[in-house]
């Protein structure tokens, strides 16, 4: 008999794509205790939603995420929607008692994440978890960069250079997309891509950035409202009328960090010919790591103790069964890709469920990068003057518990109730051990 956890998704596009193929491959890789049962995909129109049930490899659709909440023989909202949705299904989901995976950024604004963060607090102390969906931690060179870091291979930090460039906004006629209202989105590349660098530059050297300095930028200002898709942006019709673009579509900004750490962050959507170039490099006084996404199996790795004379860069081939997540996949050497980012993350959010621990990053470490966005608002508003990161955790210190959550056997249609002995943790980001 193999237990299952019951998985409803809402939206069925890009995320929601990533998100069943993660769902569909997580267990045959990954040794979980229980096996994730695609159950229902929700979207707005039926027949589309239909559809994608079935390309995708879900048993049902629904077009209301309310009525996914509502039933009881589900056990996880995997939330891949715009921004503005996040806040209202999550909390109904965690209040309903199920556990969320939500993609990022976590809100719109503060507030809602603020929101959020407490009512995944709430429900942690009943041994329901919620996570945020900052996938780039899931890389193996990251994920190994951070290793470095703990291990003290690169000494103090002293240096953050983040940059996430893409391109596919350069095309001044490009159409307006929900990516581009800040209603729907919250806010351009700094929310889009910068949420990434700011989740891994926190998560790779294990410190918060505190305060900000920033400038923000608008190239285009308005663009076609009807055109054709491609991939994330694609060709405005000529004779479309335009609508305003009310995001940025640059952000730059220098950060502070908590151990005396100064940062560099670069984040936009019209560096032409940069595809996906997340890159981040971290400076100490023993060593450095250096990173890019085109390049996403290698780490490049600088250990000042080296001899004089031999000492240089080396990129190391993150493909080795001793390096983080490579061990459940393929022979050395033969690479990832983008999509095993979201499988990496689906086995680290089930086994954190079974073992009843808080899944990082949590809603509160969610909260904290969506504080550094709005003090980068407040600054570059304010003629790029430093502004704080406000500190907001929602999480309280919660007793050790037993839980328990609904998981069907494969082989009957019956309930069983998986017995979970949990242990909340005090989420602030800086103790996070996990990859
Ligand atoms: N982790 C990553 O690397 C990554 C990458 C891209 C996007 N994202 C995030 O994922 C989320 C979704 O982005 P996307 O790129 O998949 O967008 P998308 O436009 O490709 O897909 C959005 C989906 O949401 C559906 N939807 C919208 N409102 C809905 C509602 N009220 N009820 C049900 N379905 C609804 C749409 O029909 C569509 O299926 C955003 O928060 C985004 O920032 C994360």
């Amino acid at each position: 008999m193999t237990r299952t956890l019951r998985i409803g998704l809402v939206g069925y596009a890009f995320m929601g794509a990533a998100h069943s193929h993660a769902w569909r491959t997580a267990h045959r890789f990954f040794d979980l205790d229980v096996t994730p049962e695609m159950a229902i995909l929700v979207g707005r129109t039926e027949s589309k939603t239909r559809a994608a049930a079935t390309r995708l490899g879900w048993r049902e659709a629904e077009t209301d995420w309310r009525r996914l909440i509502e039933r009881d023989d589900i056990d996880v909202i995997d939330i891949c929607t715009p921004g503005d949705t996040h806040a209202e299904i999550a909390i109904a989901a965690l209040e309903a008692g199920k556990h969320v995976l939500c993609e990022k950024p976590l809100a719109n604004s503060v507030a809602e994440a603020r929101a959020m963060a407490e009512a995944a607090a709430s429900a942690a102390e009943r041994g329901v978890f919620a996570m945020c969906g900052f996938s780039y931690r899931r890389t193996p060179a990251l994920a190994l960069a951070r290793q470095f870091v703990q291990e003290g291979r690169i000494g103090d930090i002293r240096h953050v250079r983040a940059q996430y460039l893409q391109d596919w906004l350069s095309d001044a006629d490009a159409p307006l997309t929900w990516r581009l209202d800040r209603d729907r989105a919250g806010s351009g590349s700094l929310g889009d891509i910068g949420a990434h660098s700011i989740d891994a530059a926190q998560f790779v050297t294990g410190q918060s950035v505190t305060a900000v300095s920033a400038t923000l930028e608008t190239f285009v200002t308005s663009r076609p409202l009807g055109g054709d898709l491609v991939g994330l942006g694609g060709v405005g019709h000529a004779d479309a009328p335009r609508g305003p673009v009310t995001v940025d579509d640059a952000a730059l900004f220098t950060a502070r960090f908590d151990n005396g750490a100064i940062g560099i962050f670069e984040a936009t959507r019209f560096a032409l010919g940069r595809k996906n170039a997340m890159r981040l490099e971290v400076n100490g006084s023993r060593g450095s790591v250096a990173f890019d996404f085109e390049d996403m199996n290698s780490l490049q790795y600088f250990d000042g103790t080296d001899p004089e004379g031999t000492q240089g860069f080396r990129r190391i081939n993150v493909t080795e069964p001793v390096h983080p997540y490579t061990a459940n996949w393929w022979p050395t050497g033969h690479g990832l890709g983008y999509d095993h980012l979201f499988t990496n993350q689906a086995a680290d959010f089930v086994r954190c469920i079974v073992a009843g621990e808080q899944p990082r990053p949590s809603f509160d470490d969610a909260l904290q990068v969506q504080s550094v966005l709005a003090a980068v608002e407040a600054s570059a508003g304010d003629e790029s003057r430093w502004s704080p990161v406000a500190r907001a955790v929602a999480t309280q210190d919660t007793p050790t518990q037993t839980t328990s959550i609904q998981t069907t056997s494969t082989n009957s249609t019956s309930t069983n109730s998986l017995s979970m002995h949990s242990t909340s943790m005090h989420a602030t980001p800086m103790k996070d051990d996990r990859p």
